[in-house]
C-alpha cells in the first residue's frame, strides 16, 4: 500500500492528492498532473477525509482500479470526503464511486468496453470540456460496469453509446466525474481536460516548474544539513549525479562526495564523473581507486549471488574507509525517487536478485538522510539534471546494476574478462547512439558468457569468446521487451565487435523477454 504521509516537506506548492484505487493509473495520473505544472502526491483509498483536509490539498483525483464497485470489499472513498469542499474529480473506477456513493446508477454491462471510443460532448461542456474543445473526441475506455444514471443536482456533461453518464459534473460543489481515462496518450483531449479540473475547478497555480523545485529543494537542503557536513556516494548513474549537483548547489563545500571505482565500471565513466564532478563543478571528490581490490576478492568467485553479495560488501567496507576522511560527516546524500517511495511498501517480498546500491546505507552507519528527490518522477529527476548543467551523458544515462560489469560477465571476474565486455559494451552502446536510438531504448549491452567457440579468421581456425548483445524496451524495468534493432545495425555491432575486440570471435542477440528472462544476465 502506498504511505499516506507527505513526501514534500512543505506545501509550497498547490497540491493534488491522487487517491489510488490499485490500478497502475495512479503514477500516470500524478505524473500528468505535474505535466500541468501542479504537484501532485499519490495517497492510499484507506485515507480518511480527516487526514485528507489535514493536508490541505487544492483537489483530489481518485484514480481508477481493477475492482467492480458491485463486489463485496470493494474499496470506497469516505463519503465526508465529497463533503469537504475539496474539488474532487473521479477517473473511471473513481467515477462510478462518486455515481455510487452520491446517488446515482452504476450497472453491468454485457461486455466491457475497452479501447477507443467516441465521445459526445453536451453543447454545454461544463467545468470540464468549456466550449473550445470538440463536440465529438476520441476517447480511451477500459471498464467492465457503466454509469447508468448521474446522481441527482449532477449535469451529464458528455456522453458514449454504451455510457449514458460518461461525464458528469456538480460545479456548485465542484464535484466532477469521467468514465474514461484522461490521463492516457490515447485520450487526445485528456490533458487538456485535466488541466481545466485542475485550474478552473481547483483555482491551481501552475508553479511546479524546475526552476522552482530547484529552488525549494535548496532552502530545504540548507535548512535540513545547516552548518552539518554531508556525503554522497556517486555512482555515475543519473540519480545520485542530480542529487550531489542539488545538495551542492545548497551546501556547496559542505558537501564531500565519494566515488569508488570498482574496475567494474563502463568504459570511460569512472574519468567522466571525476571530470564532471571534480573539474566542472568544483566538488570536493575523493576518488577511490579500488579496483585490485575488487578482482582480488572476486578472484574464483563464479556464483551469481556470491559474486552480488562480494562486491555489496566489499563496496560498502570500501566506502567506510574512504569517508573516515571526513569522520564529522553526519548527512547522508541518497538518490532515492518518488517511485521507489511509492513502491517501497508494496515489493513483492520474493527475493529475485539480491539488489545491491552503490552508495546503499550500510546497517551499522548512523547518519541522517538527506533525500532531494524522493518527491520526483524520474523524468523530473533528468530535467533538474539538465537544469543544473550536468552533462548529458550523464542526465540520459541507462540504468546500471550496481554490482556493474560484474554481472555480466557469466563466470570469474578478472581485469582481462573484464577489457574484453568494456570494449564490446562501447561499441554496442556507440552504434546504438550513432543510430539515434539511444532514448527508444531502455537498456543496451554486452555480455560475456563463459564459453568458447571455433571460428575461422583469415585462414586461421579460431577458439575464442562470444559476445552476447541485449537490448531491451521497457517502461520500468518490470518488465522488458527485446528491442527490435534493425538487422544493418546488429550487422555492424557484430562486424565492429569481431574486428576491433580481441579474444571474440563470434556475436549472439539475446530475443529474450522478462519475464521469463531478466534484463541483466546475473
Ligand atoms: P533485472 O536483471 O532484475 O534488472 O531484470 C532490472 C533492472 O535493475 C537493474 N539492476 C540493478 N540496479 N542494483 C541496481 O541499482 C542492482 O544490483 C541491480 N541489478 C539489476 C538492471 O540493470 C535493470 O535496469
Amino acid at each position: 500500500m502506498t504511505d499516506a504521509s507527505p513526501v514534500h516537506p512543505e506545501p509550497h506548492f498547490d497540491t493534488v492528492l491522487v487517491v489510488d484505487f490499485g490500478a497502475q493509473y495512479a503514477q500516470l495520473i500524478a505524473r500528468r498532473v505535474r505535466e500541468a505544472h501542479v504537484y501532485s502526491e499519490i495517497v492510499p483509498h484507506t485515507i480518511t477525509a480527516e487526514e485528507i483536509i489535514a493536508r490541505r490539498p487544492a483537489g483530489v483525483i481518485l484514480s481508477g482500479g481493477p475492482a467492480s464497485v458491485h463486489v463485496d470489499g470493494a474499496p470506497r472513498l469516505d463519503p465526508a470526503v465529497y463533503d469537504s469542499g475539496v474539488p474532487i474529480l473521479g477517473i473511471c473506477y473513481g467515477a462510478q464511486l462518486v455515481a455510487l456513493q452520491l446517488g446515482g446508477e452504476v450497472s453491468k454491462l454485457d461486455r466491457g468496453e475497452y479501447g477507443k471510443t467516441e465521445l459526445t460532448v453536451a453543447d454545454q461542456g461544463g467545468v470540464l470540456f468549456g466550449t473550445d474543445q470538440p463536440r465529438d473526441q476520441i476517447v480511451w475506455m477500459s471498464h467492465f460496469d457503466s454509469i447508468t444514471r448521474a446522481p441527482a443536482g449532477f449535469d451529464v456533461v458528455a456522453t458514449t453509446s454504451h455510457v449514458p453518464a460518461a461525464a458528469f459534473e456538480d460545479a456548485g460543489r465542484k464535484i466532477h466525474a469521467v468514465q474514461f481515462h484522461p490521463e492516457v496518450v490515447h485520450t487526445p483531449h485528456g490533458q487538456e481536460i485535466l488541466k481545466r479540473f485542475l485550474y478552473e475547478a481547483c483555482g491551481c497555480r501552475p508553479t511546479w516548474t524546475m526552476t522552482s523545485i530547484i529552488e525549494t529543494s535548496v532552502e530545504a537542503i540548507r535548512e535540513q544539513v545547516g552548518t552539518g557536513r554531508a556525503i554522497c556516494g556517486l555512482s555515475g548513474g543519473v540519480d545520485s549525479a542530480v542529487a550531489a549537483a542539488l545538495v551542492h548547489k545548497a551546501i556547496g563545500h559542505q558537501l564531500t562526495c565519494v566515488f569508488v571505482d570498482t574496475g567494474l565500471m563502463r568504459q570511460g565513466e569512472g574519468e567522466q564523473v571525476v571530470e564532471t564532478f571534480k573539474r566542472n563543478f568544483g566538488i570536493e571528490l575523493i576518488h577511490v581507486r579500488a579496483a585490485d581490490r575488487f578482482f582480488e576478492r572476486l578472484a574464483g568467485v563464479v556464483d551469481p549471488e556470491e559474486k552480488r553479495k562480494t562486491i555489496g560488501e566489499l563496496f560498502i567496507r570500501v566506502f567506510e574507509d574512504a569517508q573516515g576522511g571526513i569522520e564529522d560527516a553526519r548527512f547522508l546524500v541518497q538518490g532515492t525517487l518518488y517511485p521507489d517511495v511509492i513502491e517501497s511498501g508494496t515489493k513483492d517480498a520474493a527475493k529475485i536478485k539480491s539488489h545491491h546500491n552503490v552508495g546503499g546505507l550500510p546497517d551499522d552507519m548512523e547518519f541522517e538522510l538527506v533525500e532531494p528527490l524522493r518527491s520526483l518522477f524520474k523524468d523530473e529527476v533528468r530535467k533538474v539534471g539538465e537544469e543544473l548543467g550536468l552533462p548529458e551523458e550523464i542526465v540520459w544515462r541507462q540504468p546500471f546494476p550496481g554490482p556493474g560489469l560484474g554481472v555480466r560477465i557469466i563466470g570469474e571476474v578478472t581485469p582481462e574478462r573484464v577489457a574484453i565486455l568494456q570494449h564490446a559494451d562501447a561499441i554496442v552502446r556507440e552504434e546504438i547512439k550513432k543510430a539515434e536510438l539511444e532514448r527508444d531504448i531502455w537498456q543496451a549491452f554486452a555480455v560475456l558468457p563463459d564459453i568458447r567457440s571455433v571460428g575461422v579468421m583469415g585462414d586461421e581456425r579460431t577458439y575464442a569468446h562470444p559476445i552476447i548483445i541485449r537490448a531491451v524496451t521497457s517502461e520500468d524495468a518490470m518488465t522488458a521487451d527485446w528491442a527490435r534493432l534493425p538487422y544493418d545495425l546488429l550487422e555492424r555491432m557484430s562486424n565492429r565487435i569481431i574486428n576491433e575486440v580481441d579474444g571474440v570471435n563470434r556475436v549472439a542477440y539475446d530475443i529474450t523477454s522478462k519475464p521469463p528472462g531478466t534484463i541483466e544476465w546475473e
